[in-house]
């Protein structure tokens, strides 16, 4: 921690339930108090000029891939590279997912994945993976518990690589209950999903730029009520990852209304991006799973994340680069699925949602900071400006606007998603563990390791967001 004191002055504090003018004040890597604007500050402190600037916890990307091997391919990036872009892109915290490698236990996964931590210039959370049940996975998840890992991703998809089959859902969830866990869930229909491949591969539609057709909305539903149905069988909580259609959404909104603890998360490109992208040149740029969706459907998830109907965004960040995703191009079946994400999801979110559809700022921060941190046991330490908390704390000055180029961001690929596209919403400063590390344009500080966070047990029977 640092033993320095900064005091962030003049900015409008926005948490995820409260924003009004007030000074932050930081000592030894947390923040002390929210003085009144005017009041003294500490003899000696540091001060960060916030005028015309809000003052925001910095984001918690409950959704990222780093140094990923997935299939045939490996991401480009290890903590260094993901966690100093996601810093510029004013995300201070990640949360990676531990895929055990063909052959590995689980828990071997996730220790070797703490270490890498220390690698990164913010703190990580992680997930831990199941893919298949046997006698030894409950004490493999109670270790992880006692390491601070309570969060364990499933997938129903991807066969004969991840994907697990609906009795390892069901006793992952029921063991994951007992330790104050949560299942993180990709749901798609995998039988479906390879019906819709098939349909694909017959028309000729298997190429990138048929990507849409290859992985159906009704996929996504229909993995989505089966999950659901498990989780209110053995009475646990459940988060969907990356959910992309009103008709998922709304299914986990019904579940909630009876009484199970669901969570929705979608991701940047779902709420902004359609499937329009797999008609233009370099379709492959674009492949993710699930596919980009039609504008109807992407509106539709729009408007339900403005309807408090969505709990979180990640990024589901995936840092391929062009070379990896033109390798396999004309087969979706083949390619690597994802797209690079941690810098520019504030800022895609922020643009989207807050200034072109006026989100107010308290539920910009729930998205992408509060509730992500709930959701992986990990609030009040981050997600909130508060006294106790990790001075973790972004400024953003909501009339800047800067157009996405790769070759200005700091991810280890050379494309983006968004290039071209003009989007407000960027971390101008970035303080992390009480140090400046980004100011005004430039990378200033001095980093030290970041941290392996430990998860709280998170309630069982309750909605936390
Ligand atoms: O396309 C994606 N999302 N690839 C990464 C793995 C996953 O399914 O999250
Ligand atoms: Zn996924
Ligand atoms: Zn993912």
């Amino acid at each position: 921690m640092s033993g320095t004191q900064l005091a962030v002055v003049g900015g409008t504090v926005v948490n995820d339930d409260w924003h009004g003018a007030a000074t932050v004040l930081i000592a030894d890597g947390r923040v002390t108090r929210l003085a009144a604007p005017g009041d003294p500050v500490p003899t000696g402190a540091q001060v960060v000029d916030a005028t015309g600037r809000l003052v925001m916890p910095g984001g918690v990307d409950p959704h990222t891939h780093i140094d990923m091997a997935l299939g045939d391919f490996t991401t480009r990036d290890g903590y260094r590279e993901a966690t100093t872009a996601a810093v510029w892109g004013g995300t201070t915290t990640v949360v990676d997912f531990a895929i055990p490698m063909p052959g590995q236990r689980p828990l071997d996964a996730v220790k070797a994945r703490r270490e890498a931590a220390a690698e990164g210039v913010c703190d990580a959370a992680l997930h831990g993976c199941v893919v298949e049940w046997d006698d030894s996975v409950p004490d493999q998840l109670r270790e992880m518990a006692a390491l601070g890992v309570r969060t364990v991703k499933l997938f129903t998809t991807y066969r004969d690589v991840v994907m697990a089959d609906p009795g390892t859902v069901v006793e992952v969830m029921r063991t994951l209950r007992e330790l104050g866990g949560l299942a993180y869930v990709h749901a798609e229909a995998n039988h479906l999903v390879e019906v819709d491949q098939r349909r694909a591969e017959e028309a000729g539609h298997i190429h990138a730029s048929g990507h849409a057709t290859t992985r159906s909305e009704l996929a996504e539903v229909t993995a989505v009520n089966e999950v659901l149905a498990s989780a209110r069988s053995v009475g646990a909580p459940v988060y969907f990852v990356h959910q992309t259609t009103p008709g998922a959404i709304d299914a986990v909104r019904r579940a909630r209304s009876g009484g199970v603890a669901a969570y929705t998360e979608t991701c940047p490109h779902y709420l902004t991006l359609d499937d329009g992208q797999y008609a233009e040149p370099s379709p492959e740029l674009y492949v993710c799973c699930p596919p980009l969706r039609a504008r109807e459907t992407v509106e539709g998830v729009a408007a339900r994340a403005l309807a408090r109907e969505i709990d979180t965004v990640g990024s589901d960040h995936c840092c391929y680069d062009r070379s990896q995703k033109q390798l396999e191009l004309s087969d979706v079946r083949l390619m690597p699925n994802g797209m690079p994400g941690v810098e520019t999801r504030l800022a895609v979110v922020f643009t989207e949602l807050v200034e072109q559809r006026g989100l107010p700022l308290e539920r910009f921060v729930a998205l992408t900071a509060a509730n992500p941190a709930r959701l992986n046991g990990i609030f009040p330490q981050k997600g909130v400006i508060a006294p106790g908390s990790d001075a973790d704390v972004i400024l953003v000055d909501p009339g800047e606007r800067r157009t996405v180029s790769a070759g200005s961001l700091h991810m280890a690929t050379d494309y983006s998603p968004y290039e071209g596209r003009e989007l407000a919403g960027w971390a101008s400063t970035v303080i992390v563990g009480g140090r400046v590390l980004v100011d005004e344009g430039r990378f200033s500080g001095e980093p030290q390791g970041g941290r392996a966070l430990r998860s709280s047990p998170l309630p069982q029977d309750r909605l936390i967001c």
